[in-house]
C-alpha cells in the first residue's frame, strides 16, 4: 500500500517510522511519503492560508497549494488506470471494470462520518491512501469539490471532539488501518479477538505471576480446558460489552441462549 501524507507540520508524523508501522515501510510492505503544504507554495512567506470570505474567525487553508500538492502526489500515478488492467484474469474481467480506480483521498475532519473497525478494514485494502491534514478553520471548499473528480474522497471524523488540525487523526487511521495489511503484524491471530473485531469488546488478561499483591488470575486459565477457556473469554467480552459499550451490543446480529443470558 501508498500512503502520502500532506501537512504544514511533516514533522507530526515522524512518529510513524517507529514501531510496527516504521518496520512495515522498511520491510517495503507500506510506501509512505510525507509532504510539506508549505512546498507547494510561491511567495516569500510560503503562505497556506488567508482570511475568510464572509467573515468570521481564524483562517482559511488556500485552495492552490493543495490543489498543486495533490496534483504532485497524481504525478506518478497514471490517473485513468481502470480495473479491467488490473483485474484481468485469463480472458476474463471483473463485471464492474469500466470504473476508474481512484486513489481515495481522506480529508479528516470532526464534520466527516467517525472512522471505525468496518471503515478501517475496507481501506487495508486499498492501493492508495491519501491524507490531507488541515489546520486552522479547514480548507477552502472549492479544493474539496475539484479534488472529488480526481479522487475518492472520504472526510472521516475520528470521534466526536475538536482537534487542532488533521495530523492526530491521520496518525491515529494510518495505524488503524494499516496493521491490518497481511504481514504488518507478525502473528495474524492477534487481529482476530481484539475489541471492535467482531463487534465485541476483548476479554481481560493476565500474565505470570498467577498471583500477585493478593489478586489471583481467574483460576480457569490455568486449567488447560481450552474449551472452557474459550466460553469464559466470550462471557467475559459480552459482559465487559454489555456494562461499557451497550450501543455496540445493540448493534451485533443476533446472541444465542448462552449469550444473551449473559449480558441480561
Ligand atoms: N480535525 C479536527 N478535529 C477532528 C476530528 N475529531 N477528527 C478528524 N479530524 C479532525
Amino acid at each position: 500500500m501508498k500512503i502520502d501524507v500532506v501537512s504544514i507540520f511533516p514533522e507530526y508524523l515522524a512518529g510513524l517510522q517507529l514501531s510496527l508501522i516504521g518496520k512495515a515501510v522498511d520491510q517495503g510492505l507500506l510506501h509512505m511519503n510525507v509532504h510539506d503544504l508549505r512546498d507547494f507554495t510561491f511567495d516569500r512567506h510560503n503562505t497556506v492560508d488567508d482570511s475568510p470570505y464572509g467573515g468570521g474567525a481564524g483562517m482559511v487553508m488556500k485552495a492552490e497549494p493543495w490543489a498543486l500538492a495533490l496534483e504532485h502526489i497524481l504525478g506518478g500515478e497514471s490517473l485513468g488506470t481502470t480495473v479491467d488492467e488490473q483485474t484481468v484474469t485469463g480472458n476474463s474481467v471483473d463485471a464492474e471494470s469500466d470504473a476508474a480506480v481512484k486513489p481515495i483521498l481522506i480529508v479528516p475532519s470532526p464534520a466527516g462520518p467517525v472512522f471505525n473497525q468496518r471503515i478501517a478494514e475496507e481501506l487495508s485494502g486499498a492501493e492508495h491512501l491519501i491524507f490531507a491534514c488541515g489546520r486552522y478553520e479547514g480548507i477552502d471548499q472549492r479544493v474539496i469539490d475539484w479534488s472529488a473528480d480526481h479522487f475518492d474522497l472520504r472526510p472521516m471524523s475520528i470521534g466526536d471532539y475538536v482537534l487542532n488540525g488533521g495530523e492526530v487523526a491521520s496518525m491515529v487511521m494510518i495505524e488503524a488501518v494499516s496493521r491490518l495489511i497481511p504481514g504488518v503484524i507478525g502473528n495474524p491471530e492477534s487481529l482476530t479477538e481484539e475489541s471492535h473485531e467482531d463487534g465485541l469488546l476483548e476479554y481481560p488478561i493476565y500474565t505470570k505471576p498467577s498471583s500477585w499483591r493478593d489478586r489471583e488470575v481467574p483460576e480457569i486459565l490455568l486449567s488447560g480446558n481450552h474449551g472452557a477457556i474459550a466460553r469464559w473469554r466470550r462471557d467475559r467480552r459480552l459482559e465487559r460489552t454489555a456494562e461499557v459499550r451497550p450501543d455496540l451490543l445493540a448493534e451485533l446480529p443476533s446472541l444465542d441462549k448462552h449469550d444473551r443470558a449473559v449480558v441480561e
